[in-house]
């Protein structure tokens, strides 16, 4: 039996996550829930946000479904939720980044260069009291990313973005050197296309449905898909899967734990459901279920939208509402 690594995490992340869980006990799949501690919740318990036995445990899991970590009350600790999520992407190297934005004529990927730049490079403080981060990469690192994008290029349009700053930094020129050569050398058939990050923010607000796969380094990616969710009806909505080459994957939405609502059944759990779905496809080897859940989502949201998309369902009646539209292919459908 494969096992489900689910870790709550902080402010909405148990909210979302548990709708997640009910849907996937719902499904004929053949998997086993294990709850771990993770983020600040873990950092209250354990002293640490990824305990070691949260780390093994998801190392053995067939996929890693999480919630969300941080919050105001971890803030000036000496250790912060957000370290352990860093930590975790970085033991599992889930490099590739996907976030996914749909919506009414938008249909856009953002793949996000996950385990590098400026959230891994060398940073201190120096004596004279300047703070530093850096951003860095090795052709290795652009290069795997490089593959992945081109590849997920030729499953949809043959066409691919990559974004960055290359009028003005050294890692952006190596990233535009790096996936030029690999377009030239093993992907010609591919329409590659490369922008600068400002321009293509600016666009991407303005034609989103312009857009099918961009690649980009890491910290380019974290503001882009934001961007990216909020064009197409905001942070709620916005899943992703964090990918490596073996080993399991990450299933997370791309908000945060949003303090602002947490406990009042405000949150939309679409985003956490939508990764559900990209765990049933990428990491469970379930297409048709990921397709199911996909449907169930798209139903519920006409039906029981919650307050952030115009509704009033809280929380719960959205999950409610998602495992009534809920119709699993016949083939599987011996198991409910
Ligand atoms: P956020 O994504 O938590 O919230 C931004 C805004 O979007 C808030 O107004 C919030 O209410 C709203 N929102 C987010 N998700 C929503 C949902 N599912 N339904 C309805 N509304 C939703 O970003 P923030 O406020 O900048 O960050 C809060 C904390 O979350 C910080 O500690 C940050 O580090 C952390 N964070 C964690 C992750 C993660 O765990 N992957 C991602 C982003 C931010
Ligand atoms: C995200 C989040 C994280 C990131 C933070 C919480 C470390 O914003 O998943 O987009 O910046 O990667
Ligand atoms: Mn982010």
């Amino acid at each position: 039996m494969t096992v489900v690594a689910c870790l709550p995490g902080d402010g909405i992340g148990p909210e979302v996550l548990e709708q997640a869980v009910r849907v996937l006990e719902q499904l004929p799949v053949d998997v086993e829930i294990a709850r771990l501690p993770f983020g600040g919740a873990a950092i209250d318990e354990l002293g640490e946000p990824l305990p070691d036995s949260t780390l093994a445990a998801c190392r053995e899991s067939g996929a890693v479904l999480l919630g969300a970590v941080g919050g105001p009350r971890w803030e000036g600790g000496a250790i912060r939720p957000e370290a352990g999520l860093l930590a975790l992407r970085k033991h599992l190297d889930v490099y590739a980044n996907l976030r996914p934005a749909t919506h009414a004529g938008i249909d856009l990927l953002v793949v996000r260069e996950l385990v590098g730049g400026l959230y891994f490079g060398a940073r201190g403080t120096r004596a004279d009291g300047t703070v530093f981060d850096t951003c860095e990469y090795t052709p290795a690192q652009v290069e795997r990313i490089a593959r992945r994008a081109f590849e997920l290029a030729r499953t949809r349009s043959g066409k691919l973005l990559s974004v960055d700053k290359a009028n003005v930094l050294e890692t952006s020129r190596l990233w535009r050197e790096v996936v030029t050569w690999l377009g030239r050398t093993e992907y010609p058939e591919i329409e590659l296309r490369h922008g600068l990050v400002d321009s293509v923010a600016m666009w991407l607000v303005m034609h989103p449905e312009e857009f099918d796969v961009l690649v980009m380094e890491n910290t380019f990616g974290d503001i882009l898909s934001d961007v990216a969710a909020g064009v197409t009806g905001g942070l709620g909505l916005a899943s992703s899967a964090s990918l490596g080459d073996s080993g399991p994957g990450i299933f997370e939405p791309v908000h945060g734990s949003a303090p602002d609502i947490a406990g009042t059944g405000k949150a939309n759990p679409t985003g956490m459901l939508r990764s559900l779905a990209l765990a049933l496809e990428h990491g469970l080897n379930e297409p048709a279920l990921a397709q199911s859940v996909r449907a169930a989502v798209d139903a519920a949201l006409e039906k029981a939208p919650t307050p952030d998309v115009g509704g009033t369902a809280t929380t719960r009646e959205f999950g409610d509402a998602v495992m009534a539209a809920l119709e699993v292919p016949v083939e599987r459908g011996g198991g409910l």
